[in-house]
């Protein structure tokens, strides 16, 4: 039997409003073995004419493949159908649908501004960590505003779409509906450069007669508070709307309403921010003030603007929304007899809740991560805005509420105000993240690791809120240095393909006209100045998220469209890079010997960097993050730039540029020379002596073969005598576990892994973490619970290792057409299980041991080939199908 099945137009599984250029990607899947496709036919029809045939295309291409028919057409609905013949003459039909966005034709309207005061500019230090103290007022902050927005349709409608936008963000509804289930629309983007709008049929919504559109816009990331600092007013200080809908007649007649015209008025929102949380007065909430008829004689009229309008473009990929809602664990007393609801593990979104009673109780939601350890409630993100406090104020009867402009980081939240006895049964823990799809997965014999693994998918829900952040609760920022570690990990558990080109395409319109990008994507005001106090916008590893960032992709898709999307942008960040080491030099320069000042134009050894951020040594010793910066940016600036310019020169062998790739190759070897006389002695040892500089001389290839081995050497002792311990910070981290394995020294790596003790993954585990921390001794050893985040999936890249070598999924090809499967057998463990969607479908290993019986199964997606390795030093290569092997293993190993 032969299917198609995860049809997908541009990558999405709900192909709405998809950009003009389409492509189409599908996945075959044959119940026999060594099954191909040998040929492919699309065919795309407007209702029932035919639109384009591809005629049969002998390919065994199923992804990425373009329309190259007649230009599509503006907002249309489109069934595409793919027939595909495989190898054995079989045949299978798949069709989905998709609709096109706007084209890109003149708008009709412009920006419109209800009449509201303007949101208080704060400024606050940005290291943001004075913590306020006593109860505040919230004056300072503004109401949400209401916007109605009248409509007359005369006669039968064809077809109508609402296309909208906001300096804030905003919710909308349609004659009293609403539209969809999406938060925070138009979503986080750098606004100044670039915001999206989003597009609604409303062809079944509109009626002949009056209708109303109307809109709730709050702060969000335009004027409410953002980043550590929690500026304020980043970009704007007022809410402001775009609309225009597009309506067709039945008799082919037009006509566009835009935001001119409407009516605003102070929502009973009473304020909203994205950090501080959101005040609701249900009572205030005018009835049905979005339904015709309502009288809205005391609203104001809005205020036309006349803004540019080219930084409008239409929503790319999914939007936020509410993924999973659970019941709370319990309801807790603490000592201080604080009412607090623990909802079992730590998530980023809110609490609904249900309650019946008389008009005018306030009840106050105040979230947390953590608990202190004698069991006292307490803030965990300290600083100015980091309330993360909700208020309600009932209205009488029966009523369901939740925040709808807001989001935190929590486990436990601290209820007071509550009318009647406090019952878990209330409450609804609600979720929420970038719509994706689970792609990938990992489980095994020892429930440390499983526990590892979900609490790695768990802090990668709660940082993918529009954007990839650092954090759920104290900055929710694009640290461009996190996601560069991670990303490996998320694409292989998520299908994050479209969320993190939309990323990258913030990132090369943040980045600098002299290639310098910056730490921070979308680079906020606020962390401008943060950056400002360090002296650098941006720092190694960081920067590189340009280049990791769609490398990783690459690799994961095999897509090289998205490497020539990024390749430009590759280039000037090495440009930049290679500016600062030719141009700047170290302090005691004037002393070096000329050889040695000859190297130094090779090495990227000045300015300030992270470098291995958060290096636990230093940390559990009492230092300060910044310290972990200072020790480490030297070594780790030049490593890094070694490392980039390697990966460029790989891209542009892809992307078919054989003189860059010799170009890049050649600045490689260059700086590799200079790095190993620099840093390393003859005995392979480096002067300021951390794991990650070892690790990274390893990894990044910048040793000699006869170092090799010291070099090695020095890192096993270091671990060795760091009582097998790791003491590894961001950037040094993601290799840790490979080089080991990759030198013959699995043991120490699987030592690494099982470690129990402080720093290390499962300490983390038995204290307690459902998400991965910030810092590894967030709780100390001696159960001293610190003021940190607990919700940072940086260490979380551990996931991508432990698929490679506890699982033993690797792939050989891009995009996985040849992989390879490698039981981690010395891993103690008794068995181990993974399966990840490819490109080409499903791909899953699964392997026991009991005594000295090995027995795996395996399934290969149709079109690949796996070469799989057994224990018992036999090799085979497979074609796709599903397979059993057995054989006998040392039950000693
Ligand atoms: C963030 C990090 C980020 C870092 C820069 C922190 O405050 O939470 O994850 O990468 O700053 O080093």
């Amino acid at each position: 039997m032969l299917k198609i099945h995860t049809l997908r137009v541009n990558q999405m599984s709900q192909p709405q409003y998809v950009c003009l250029e389409v492509r189409f990607s599908w996945i075959l899947e044959s119940s026999r073995r060594n099954c191909r496709q040998v040929s492919y036919q699309l065919r795309i029809f407007r209702k029932d004419d035919l639109v384009w045939d591809s005629g049969e295309i002998c390919s065994d291409r199923n992804s990425y493949i373009p329309y190259t028919g007649p230009e599509l057409l503006p907002l249309q609905y489109y069934i595409w159908q793919v027939t595909c013949t495989d190898c054995f003459g079989e045949k299978a039909q798949g069709s989905d649908t998709f609709c096109t966005c706007r084209g890109n034709g003149p708008w009709h309207t412009n920006w419109v501004q209800p009449v509201q005061q303007e949101t208080v500019k704060e400024r606050p230090y940005p290291f943001g960590q004075q913590q306020i103290s006593g109860p505040r007022d919230y004056h300072e902050f503004q109401p949400t505003q209401l916007i109605r927005r009248k409509i007359e349709i005369p006669k039968e409608i064809k077809s109508a779409f609402l296309h909208a936008s906001a300096h804030g963000i905003y919710r909308v509804e349609v004659n009293g509906e609403k539209l969809d289930s999406y938060l925070f629309a138009p979503e986080c983007s750098p606004y100044d450069k670039l915001i999206m709008f989003q597009t609604y049929d409303l062809t079944e919504k509109l009626r002949v007669g009056e209708n109303v559109i109307g809109f709730e816009l709050a702060d969000g990331w335009w004027s409410g508070r953002l980043g550590l600092g929690s500026w304020s007013c980043c970009y704007g200080n007022k809410k402001e709307l775009f609309m225009e809908c597009e309506v067709t007649y039945q008799d082919g007649t037009q006509v566009y309403f835009g935001g001119e015209g409407a009516k605003s008025t102070a929502g009973a929102t009473v304020y909203a921010d994205l950090f501080v949380g959101e005040k609701f007065n249900a009572s205030a909430l005018p009835q049905d003030w979005s339904c015709s008829g309502y009288d809205d004689s005391k609203w104001l009229y809005v205020q036309p603007l006349q803004l540019p309008l080219d930084h409008l473009q239409p929503q790319i990929g999914e939007g936020v929304k509410i993924i999973r809602e659970f019941k709370p664990l319990a309801v807790l007393k603490t000592p201080d007899e604080d009412l607090v609801l623990d909802v079992g593990q730590n998530i980023a979104g809110f609490l609904r809740f249900s309650v019946e009673c008389e008009e005018g109780h306030e009840i106050v939601l105040e979230y947390s991560e953590m608990l202190r350890e004698d069991g006292r409630f307490f803030q965990n993100i300290m600083g100015v805005n980091k309330d993360q406090k909700d208020v309600y104020i009932t209205k009488s009867g029966k009523q369901t509420w939740n925040p709808q402009f807001t989001y935190h980081g929590f486990r436990y939240v601290r209820i007071s105000g509550w009318p009647g006895v406090l019952l878990k049964d209330f409450f609804s823990v609600c979720v929420i993240s970038t719509d994706m799809e689970d792609i990938g997965d990992f489980s095994c014999s020892d429930s440390g690791l499983n526990q590892l693994q979900k609490n790695i998918k768990q802090s990668q829900t709660a940082n993918t809120i529009s954007i990839p952040t650092d954090c759920p609760q104290r900055e929710k920022a694009g640290w461009t240095g996190d996601l560069a570690v991670y990303a490996p990990t998320m694409l292989y558990l998520s299908s994050a393909e479209v969320f993190l080109r939309r990323w990258m395409l913030y990132l090369r319109k943040e980045q600098f006209p002299n290639g310098l990008v910056p730490s921070v994507i979308p680079y906020w005001e606020v962390c401008r100045e943060i950056s400002e106090i360090l002296g650098s916008h941006t720092s190694c590893g960081w920067g590189d998220a340009v280049v990791l960032v769609p490398w990783a992709i690459y690799l994961e898709t095999g897509n090289p469209s998205v490497l020539k999307e990024n390749y430009e942008a590759m280039c000037l960040w090495i440009q930049y890079v290679q500016s600062e080491a030719e141009n700047h030099f170290p302090e005691n320069y004037e002393t070096f010997d000329d050889r040695k000042k000859d190297r130094q134009k090779y090495l990227w050894n000045t300015g300030f960097h992270f470098g291995d951020w958060l290096m636990p040594g230093i940390i559990m010793a009492g230092g300060k993050p910044r310290d972990t910066a200072y020790a480490t940016k030297e070594l780790f600036a030049s490593a890094y730039y070694a490392h980039s310019v390697k990966i460029i020169s790989q891209a542009a062998d892809v992307l078919n540029l054989p003189g860059d790739a010799e170009l890049y190759r050649k600045l490689y070897e260059k700086i590799r020379e200079a790095f190993i006389e620099e840093y390393l002695d003859g005995e392979g040892r480096v002067e300021l002596e951390f794991q990650g500089s070892y690790v990274l001389c390893l990894k990044f290839g910048l040793v000699t073969e006869k170092l090799r081995p010291m070099v090695l050497n020095h890192l096993c002792r270091m671990i060795e005598e760091n009582g097998y311990r790791l003491d590894t910070g961001f950037l040094s981290i993601p290799f840790l576990l490979d080089v080991l394995c990759e030198n013959g020294r699995k043991d120490i790596a699987f030592k690494l892994l099982f470690q129990r003790k402080c720093p290390g993954w499962l300490y983390m585990v038995e204290h307690g973490a459902t998400t991965i921390w910030e810092s590894w001794n967030c709780i100390s050893e001696d159960g001293t619970v610190g003021a940190y985040s607990y919700n940072h999936y940086a260490f979380g890249c551990i996931g991508a290792w432990m698929y490679r070598e506890i699982a033993g999924l690797r792939l050989l090809e891009a995009g996985y057409r040849k992989m390879q499967i490698t039981p981690g057998i010395e891993s103690g463990l008794s068995w181990a299980s993974t399966e990840h969607r490819t490109p080409y479908g499903r791909v899953a290993v699964e392997w026991k041991r009991q005594g000295g019986k090995f027995q795996m199964n395996v399934t290969i997606p149709t079109g690949t080939s796996a070469e799989i390795f057994l224990p018992d030093d036999t090799v085979e290569i497979k074609g796709s199908g599903k397979y059993q092997f057995q054989c006998t293993v040392d039950e000693f190993l």
